[in-house]
């Protein structure tokens, strides 16, 4: 699939050619991770930031927002829970915690491998190589960080640099890749400034970073943001190539990312259902997406991890929970994966190469 053709299907609106786009991407879904639906706990264990991105409603300077970082005894129940609900593995994200202390999380993260089977993502935003490294060594599988969007004029312009000499999140990429973890990124659909020749860049860099992981969702304004209040306020602002944030925009990344990607795991984003509650999930699973993230983040935290707003599933209890998921998964003829789904971009890349850093 050249350019060309990635620009073409983007610009599509007719609904029985759309659906060529969706068969050709569940059928390599099918052919290459299989009918498994890898269900990940999610706990989303901090929500401070030291970053001041301009579309993301737990920036930094956002002093409105209630902060706070889990114990380690609610993580290690959160990830209980996963192992007694029968799921392979866990996503542990968090903000930009400039608090959090390296070797806590990687004591954390020892535990959980020593005394469960779960495979671990960490999605803890750009990290220095020391924190990396220290993780990886714990036993952290995964890391999972978006590089949003790879035009590097966009990215500036709503992702302020820490320093001045901050390496892009492409760079990051391969540096995580580098140290033998299974690697994820993705962006955003829609960013306000998104150009349609940038998200066929973005989708071919999926491919050329070589991904194990690719989780991309829907940008969703957030009134207390700068970006989302002048795309709430002045939508006419918009510029002229402007990429729609809408549903169906996200559908059709997803499938020419298997396209793209086809041994990649794929999920359905929260930010995806947000837009759609009641089919968002599905029809995701059913256009190239093979995983599906369930947050077991303690209630009483759930409200405050406000990336933006109206979030699917903050008052679901765990009952329900599991009946969706249950439900959904049986509409679909398809079923839970087992073990930790690990993608078999990952299984090919790992048995190519000796990772430069193994567990300790
Ligand atoms: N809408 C949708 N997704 C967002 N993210 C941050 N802000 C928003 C928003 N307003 C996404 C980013 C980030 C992930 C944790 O959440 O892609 O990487």
């Amino acid at each position: 699939m050249n350019s060309a053709e990635i620009l073409h299907w983007l610009h599509e609106q007719d609904p029985d050619r759309l659906q060529i786009l969706w068969d050709r991407a569940d059928s390599l879904r099918r052919k290459h991770v299989g009918d498994a639906v890898h269900l990940r706990g999610l706990i989303e264990f901090s929500n401070n930031c030291r970053s001041c991105c301009q579309y993301c409603g737990m920036r930094a300077d956002r002093r409105s927002l209630e902060r706070y970082r889990m114990t380690e005894h609610e993580i290690l129940t959160s990830a209980r829970e996963a192992v007694s609900r029968g799921y392979g593995a866990i996503v542990m994200q968090s903000g930009e915690d400039s608090g959090l202390d390296a070797e806590w999380l990687a004591q954390i993260v020892e535990t959980i491998k020593r005394e469960t089977p779960l495979a671990v993502t960490l999605s803890c935003g750009e990290r220095s190589r020391d924190e990396l490294v220290c993780w990886r060594k714990a036993g952290a599988d995964r890391y999972f960080l978006r590089f949003e969007t790879s035009s590097r004029a966009l990215w500036k312009s709503i992702h302020p640099p820490r320093t001045k000499d901050s390496p892009h999140r492409l760079e990051i990429l391969n540096g995580i890749k580098d140290l033998g973890y299974e690697t994820g990124s993705g962006i955003m659909v829609g960013i306000p400034g998104q150009t349609w020749a940038s998200l066929v860049d973005d989708i071919e860099w999926f491919r050329r970073l070589d991904l194990d992981m690719i989780g991309s969702g829907p940008f969703i304004p957030h009134v207390e943001t700068p970006l989302g209040r002048t795309s709430l306020q002045s939508p006419q602002h918009a510029i002229p190539d402007q990429v729609p944030n809408t549903e169906l925009m996200t559908y059709k990344v997803m499938a020419l990312t298997r396209l793209a990607c086809p041994r990649a795991n794929i999920p359905t984003t929260t930010a995806l259902a947000t837009l759609n509650r009641e089919q968002g999930s599905k029809l995701g699973l059913e256009r190239g997406a093979n995983v599906m993230m369930v947050n077991l983040t303690p209630p009483k935290y759930r409200a405050f991890y406000e990336i933006y707003p109206e979030k699917a599933c903050i008052g679901e209890s765990p009952l329900d929970q599991k009946h969706r998921v249950s439900t959904l998964l049986a509409s679909l003829g398809r079923y839970a994966g087992g073990g930790p789904g690990t993608s078999p971009n990952f299984q090919i890349r790992r048995s190519a190469a000796t990772p430069a850093v193994t567990r300790s």
